[in-house]
């Protein structure tokens, strides 16, 4: 097989992986949950799914090879991006007239891919496999909040087993530049240009924020002392009345899981209370990334091999958090579990662009969003699929949104 048959084979292998696991998500959805808004902030499921097909028609049909649209005028503004607002894409095809589109662009699609010069296209047939990853983590996420575990629960597999945590180290990073960012054929607009960046040594806490560790928090009167809340973060408690993150669970099986479902402003709250701070985004990134001994950077912390279910907890496979020792074959060559996988971490910084950010395959993608009104997130969930998953990965949302499954770790000087 020539180079340029194999480049094909993998993208179509890789897209029918990611599109067997969406539609794994849909299995027994009637048709109120798939038109049903869970959250003011969200759309339902079934407009995702619908998006998923219009987004990956508008860049490869259309754009790159010249087809009409499969969708009509009306459907067009039904799914695009900025088309309607929240609320009224709730009247929505059914499920199976859905997934007749999906099939129908589908199959355009590897009619196109046979042909298709990827010399040119290669990262935004990439992009597209991303972006239906990232849209089903929304799924889920959904499905979640209308679902209690019980009615709806998909393939949990027991967590791997796991040694007790006796403590909670630091890893000191030691001083020096590191590359931070990504030029590779994945990377995302808002990864590139990859460049160096300088940080003096500070110490970054091995594992994610535990629920152990959270409690004390909890137990201290963390919610109700604004002594460990920053103005902002004090008036969002104000506003919110929240006592526990979204998605706690009260039981000492859980001790050793992350903290999930805490916005950006409890995350600040609980690193006051400790005497530490939320990392920088180029501080997580180097502690997962940079390899001390060689000075060198990997795409993941482990390597360069692909995320799977013995290195890290992610794409639904458990449907739930793990223990953040329950994979120590994946730490960072500086000593770091979990960085990968499990939950998203907040960190302290604004999204924004790196210096030469060229926006693509739009600007709506990342740009929009560089207001300064958006924190990073990094490392994907247990819910992440792996095409969206390694240390350069950026996510972002408003520092008050809690429904995405994230937690955090703490660094010092
Ligand atoms: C990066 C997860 C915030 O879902 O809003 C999907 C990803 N952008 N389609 C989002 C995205 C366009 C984005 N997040
Ligand atoms: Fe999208």
């Amino acid at each position: 097989m020539n180079f340029k048959t194999e480049k094909r084979q993998q993208i179509k292998q890789s897209m029918q992986q990611c599109r067997a696991s969406t539609l794994a998500l849909f299995e027994g959805i009637d048709y109120d949950t798939f038109c049903h808004q869970a959250h003011p902030d969200f759309s339902p499921i079934g407009w995702h799914l619908g998006h998923i097909a219009f987004t990956e028609s508008l860049w490869l049909l259309e754009r790159c090879a010249g087809m009409p649209s499969v969708f009509s005028q009306e459907y067009c503004r039904l799914y695009a991006a900025d088309g309607l607002p929240k609320t009224e894409r709730v009247k929505l095809p059914t499920l199976e007239q859905t997934c007749d589109y999906l099939d129908k662009v589908r199959t355009q699609v590897f009619e196109y891919l046979e042909i298709a010069p990827l010399t040119e296209q290669e990262r935004l047939w990439r992009f597209i496999l991303q972006h239906e990853s990232q849209h089903c983590e929304t799924i889920i996420l959904l499905l979640k909040l209308q679902y209690t575990d019980a009615k709806y629960r998909k393939t949990k597999k027991e967590a791997n087993y796991q040694l007790p945590i006796t403590n909670y180290p630091m890893v000191e990073i030691p001083a020096g530049e590191f590359e931070m960012g990504n030029d590779s054929i994945d990377a995302l607009d808002n990864e590139r240009p990859r460049h160096r960046v300088y940080l003096d040594t500070y110490y970054i806490d091995r594992y994610p924020v535990t629920c152990k560790q959270y409690r004390e928090f909890m137990e201290a009167g963390g919610y109700q002392n604004s002594k460990w809340w920053s103005d902002k973060g004090w008036k969002w408690l104000q506003e919110n009345r929240v006592t526990k993150p979204l998605y706690w669970v009260d039981n000492s099986d859980w001790e050793n899981h992350p903290v999930c479902g805490v916005s950006w402003y409890e995350a600040e709250a609980y690193a006051n209370f400790v005497g530490k701070r939320l990392p920088t985004e180029a501080e997580w990134e180097k502690a997962a990334s940079w390899n001390p001994e060689t000075g060198e950077c990997s795409t993941y912390p482990w390597g360069e091999t692909i995320p799977d279910f013995q290195l890290c907890n992610n794409n639904h496979q458990i449907w739930q958090t793990t223990p953040v020792n329950a994979y120590p074959a994946a730490k960072s060559a500086g000593g770091c579990y979990d960085m990968l996988g499990n939950v998203w971490e907040w960190t302290a910084s604004w999204f924004d662009g790196y210096e030469g950010f060229v926006s693509y395959p739009y600007s709506g993608y990342s740009q929009s969003y560089f207001d300064r009104q958006h924190r990073v997130l990094k490392g994907g969930s247990w819910a992440t699929r792996p095409w969206a998953m390694r240390c350069s990965f950026r996510n972002w949302y408003y520092p008050g949104v809690r429904e995405i499954l994230a937690g955090f770790r703490c660094v010092s000087y």
